[in-house]
């Protein structure tokens, strides 16, 4: 089975950038899950085919807030779903669990990210629609959660029962085939396909193999 693949445009890139990089993404394989900050959202959606997440939403209501994201407005530019917990924005677990809440009402799906194994199965409770370990130490270098943490992953598929995706310094198609191998079911990537000078070119490596 093919790996699902996640791309995080994170802050690198923003705007008619963001929107670029969505199309190119969207001539590759419409099945991609891309996470974009809540101010493009609209634009890419209109642009594309992609699934488009929000990195992050609130678990604020409608009403008297301000400059809060609410999972009702991101839901109406199109978003399917939000990212949740990643190690760049950490949650603690009530607000986790509340804004979870809110996304279900608003029928938004939620990518909920874990640091740890214990993390993880702390979150799997919470019934996420997609569980993601990333160990913070390696998000944005060059040495890859595959490399680095394989007892990790082979841990998480022999503790958690739902299915789950794993990410941090993914670089090359031998990263993604042993990350299948010990048990995901695809990876989460930003820096190597975001930042690339051919992010088209990066990308079709890194899902050449599985
Ligand atoms: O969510 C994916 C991300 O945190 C991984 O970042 O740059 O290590 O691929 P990167």
């Amino acid at each position: 089975m093919k790996p699902l693949v996640v791309i995080n445009f994170k802050t690198y890139k923003q705007g008619k950038d963001a929107i670029e990089l969505a199309k190119k993404i969207d001539k590759i394989d419409k099945n991609i899950i891309i996470g974009v900050q809540a101010s493009d959202i609209y634009e890419i959606t209109k642009a594309t085919k992609l699934a488009v997440y929000s990195q992050h939403v609130d678990y604020e209501e409608k009403g008297r807030a301000t400059g809060f994201i609410l999972p009702e407005a991101v839901k109406k530019d199109k978003a399917v779903g939000s990212f949740l917990n990643h190690s760049e924005h950490k949650l603690s677990f009530d607000v986790l669990k509340g804004t979870m809440k809110r996304c279900k009402q608003a029928g938004l799906k939620t990518m909920v990210f874990a640091s740890s194994v214990k993390e993880a199965l702390k979150i799997e409770k919470l019934k996420p629609d997609y569980l993601v370990y990333e160990p913070p130490e390696l998000v944005g270098g060059r040495i890859s959660v595959s490399e680095s943490k394989p007892d990790v992953i082979k841990k998480l598929s022999e503790r958690i029962k739902m299915k789950f995706l794993v990410g941090a310094g993914i670089h090359n198609s031998e990263d993604v085939e042993i990350a299948v191998k010990l048990g995901a079911i695809g990876f989460a990537v930003s820096s190597a396909v975001v930042n690339a000078k051919e992010p088209e070119k990066k990308l079709r490596e890194l899902i050449s193999n599985p």
